[in-house]
C-alpha cells in the first residue's frame, strides 16, 4: 500500500524525507539504510548534512546500501554512483566507511559481486529504510521496464531513455555507461520501510502510479504491494 503525501515544493519534500530517515535513525541507531542517486535526493542530503552537523542525528552506527551503480567506473570518477553518495553525504557525516556499501561496477567477476551485495544485506538484518527516487520511465534503482519484475541484485543494461535521461551528468551521451548493477525488484521490496521522493519533473510517473496498475512495464507500481511505503510527491507531480 502507498501513502502518497503531497507537497508543494522541493524543500518540503527533502525536509520530509530527511526527518522521516532522522526519525529512523534516532528509534534505531544501527539501523540499515538504503540510499539512492540521482538529482531528486541531494536535498533530502543536504538537509541530512545539516542535522548531523547541529547534533540532530548520529550515523555512527548505521549501516547503507545503495541501489545501484554504473560498470565500468572507477569509484574517483565523478560520475560513479560512489563519488556522488561522499560528495553529498558520506564525506560529510560520521557514517564508518566499513559501513557503506555501494555495488562495486569494476568487479572482475559481476555475477559474484551481485551475489555478495544480496549476502552482505541479509547479514546486516536487512534494510530497514529505503530511499528511492524514480526514473521517467518508473524505474526504481535500475530496475528498467521489462516483461518480468527481477527479484535480486543483477548486471542490467539500461534503455536508450535512460541513457539519454542520465547523459546531463557525463560530458556527452556516449560516455554514459550502458550497463550498471542494481539491488532487484525484490531486494528493494524486502526493505521493512520505502520512502520514494519524485520532484515535480515526475508529475507524469506519480499521476500513472496514482491509477494503482502493477506491471513491470511500469516497475515503480510494484510498491503498490508494499506494506509500508511513503511517496512524497511535489504538487503537480
Ligand atoms: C537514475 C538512478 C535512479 C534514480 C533515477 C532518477 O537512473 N539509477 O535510482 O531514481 O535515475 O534520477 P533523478 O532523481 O535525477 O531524476
Amino acid at each position: 500500500m502507498i501513502k502518497l503525501v503531497k507537497v508543494n515544493n522541493y524543500e518540503e519534500m527533502s525536509l520530509a524525507a530527511s526527518q522521516m530517515i532522522a526519525d529512523q535513525v534516532s528509534a534505531k541507531p544501527d539501523s540499515v539504510l538504503g540510499f539512492a542517486t540521482g538529482s531528486t535526493p541531494i536535498g533530502t542530503y543536504a538537509e541530512l548534512v545539516k542535522m548531523y552537523k547541529h547534533g540532530q542525528v548520529d550515523f555512527s552506527r548505521v549501516v547503507t546500501f545503495n541501489l545501484d551503480e554504473y560498470c565500468g567506473l572507477p569509484r574517483e570518477c565523478h560520475q560513479s554512483y560512489y563519488y556522488f553518495m561522499r560528495e553529498q553525504l558520506f564525506g560529510h557525516v560520521n557514517v564508518p566507511d566499513n559501513n557503506v556499501h555501494v555495488p562495486d561496477g569494476m568487479a572482475e567477476d559481476i555475477k559474484k559481486e551481485c551475489e555478495n551485495y544480496e549476502q552482505r544485506i541479509f547479514d546486516a538484518g536487512g534494510i530497514d529504510l529505503q530511499l528511492l527516487g524514480v526514473g521517467l520511465n518508473g524505474h526504481i534503482g535500475f530496475n528498467e521496464p521489462d516483461e518480468v519484475f527481477y527479484n535480486k541484485t543483477r548486471l542490467v543494461g539500461l534503455t536508450d531513455d535512460t541513457i539519454e535521461a542520465n547523459a546531463r551528468f557525463f560530458n556527452d551521451k556516449k560516455e554514459v555507461p550502458t550497463e550498471a548493477i542494481s539491488m532487484g525488484i525484490g531486494t528493494i521490496m524486502a526493505a521493512r520501510k520505502i520512502v520514494l521522493i519524485a520532484g515535480v519533473d515526475k508529475a507524469e510517473v506519480v499521476k500513472k502510479l496514482e491509477e494503482e496498475i502493477v506491471s513491470p512495464q511500469f516497475p515503480v507500481s510494484i510498491l503498490h504491494y508494499h506494506p509500508n511505503c511513503v511517496v512524497i510527491a511535489v504538487q503537480g507531480a
